[in-house]
């Protein structure tokens, strides 16, 4: 019966977001594919497998086209550290990405040797997707609405959790300009880079998704520089929401 039910496949890009978790699964079995490595296991005897991305777009897609593949998920969960967009946003926030954005994709206008750059100017197209045989330009994404509901009930005691827009690109804004530029125009409250590559693979594989992030950095304040050892209570969030996923039948 329990080898009927579909995994979880959980992902995180560095060793200090995903290391917690692989060690938190009973039964383990490695599976080295290529560069990536996944573990799977049991949590409350429900499968469940993490999977250690690398940083970055290609990366995250990579690895979620060959979990999918390999170990045909129910969901994915993208989970890690970002930057607060979001001026309220402090380190040890959680953000449930109900909206994943592309932020790394542009069309600039035509500008003459020395007009320089104006970033205000550039639109954005959007990813090309195809979904149903339908191809399309698609700039925002969506985590499984019933996964973030959830999420949104989990107890969580190193911060606050809310609902937002998570920008995901091979960049890191440090700008303030910039940041702004992106909250305000798209409404991201954070980034990072991997959610919207993973989403674009769940959709276009037709596998549900979610991104869960917590916020390591606020560029705003000078004493909230990047500090990886929040992927720790990141994990032990998305733990608690699998273990409540698992409870309550939801899987
Ligand atoms: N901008 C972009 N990525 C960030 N990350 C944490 N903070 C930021 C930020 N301000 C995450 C990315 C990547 C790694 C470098 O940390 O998702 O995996």
């Amino acid at each position: 019966m329990e080898q009927l039910r579909k995994p979880i496949v959980i992902l995180g890009p560095m060793e200090s977001e995903s290391a917690y978790l692989t060690g938190q699964l009973n039964d383990p079995a490695v599976h080295q594919i290529g560069a990536y490595r996944f573990v799977s296991g049991m949590i409350d005897d429900y499968p469940v497998v993490v999977g250690r991305t690398y940083i970055g777009m290609v990366n995250s897609a990579a690895a979620t086209a060959i979990a999918i593949e390999r170990f045909d998920p129910c969901l994915i969960i993208i989970q890690g550290t970002s930057g607060a967009h979001d001026p309220d946003l402090h380190q040890g926030d959680i953000v449930l990405g109900e909206r994943i954005v592309e932020l790394g994709s542009y069309y600039t206008s035509h500008r003459e040797i020395g007009e320089g750059s104006c970033y205000t100017e550039w639109t954005q197209p959007g990813a090309e997707i195809v979904q149903h045989g339908v191809i399309d330009r698609v700039g925002v994404l969506y985590s499984d609405p019933a996964v973030i509901d959830l999420a949104a009930t989990v107890p969580y005691p190193h911060g606050k959790v809310i609902r937002g827009t998570i920008g995901a690109a091979d960049i890191w804004n440090r700008e303030l300009d910039m940041i702004d530029h992106l909250r305000k125009t798209l409404g991201t409250v954070c980034e990072e880079m991997e959610g919207f590559a993973v989403a674009q693979v769940c959709a276009q594989m037709g596998v549900r998704c979610a991104d869960v992030r917590i916020i390591s950095n606020n560029e705003r304040f000078p004493d909230e520089i990047f500090d990886e050892s929040y992927g720790r209570y990141c994990q032990e969030f998305c733990l608690d929401l699998i273990r409540k996923m698992i409870t309550t039948d939801f899987t």
